[in-house]
């Protein structure tokens, strides 16, 4: 899996003066159906997260408020994409590590993942998912 594999998804946004709304449904605006929901808030300034890959799990980031960077490496390639837009996901597939990092005050980020959570998932070891890549 390739980091071109990656991409910013547009989401539909329905512009209203009383407010903007954005919708996504699984397996329409987004490639995999949605089994859970997760955010990260609260991030005191200088914080990283993220630091792994997945073997199986797609998912979908959103900068809900605020902004920050997320990393991406195939073992091969490496861009850093900067998330600012509570309309715009980037989406990620299986095989990809992962950093976060340059979070805004008061930012939020949400993940939208195609499966329930499962330690199993995770490479933790950059070097173990290296191997697991290139299998060797
Ligand atoms: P982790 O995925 O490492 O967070 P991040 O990538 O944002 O830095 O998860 C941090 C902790 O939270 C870890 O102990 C596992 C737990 N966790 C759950 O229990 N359920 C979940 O859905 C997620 C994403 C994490």
């Amino acid at each position: 899996m390739s980091i071109n594999l990656c991409s910013i998804i547009d989401l539909p946004k329905i512009q209203d003066p009383r407010g903007n709304l954005t919708f996504i449904e699984g397996g329409n605006h987004i490639p995999f159906d949605i089994q859970r929901v997760y955010y990260l808030y609260d991030v005191p300034g200088g914080s990283e997260r993220g630091g792994h890959a997945h073997k199986d799990l797609h998912q979908l980031i959103i900068a809900m408020s605020g902004s920050f960077d997320v990393l991406l490496d195939d073992g091969k390639e490496k861009r850093r994409v900067h998330l600012n837009r509570s309309y715009n996901g980037l989406y990620i597939c299986p095989m990809i590590w992962r950093e976060l990092d340059n979070f805004s005050s008061a930012s939020v980020c949400m993940v939208l993942a195609s499966n329930k959570y499962d330690e199993v998932d995770y490479y933790r070891d950059y070097a173990e998912f290296m191997r697991a890549k290139w299998q060797i």
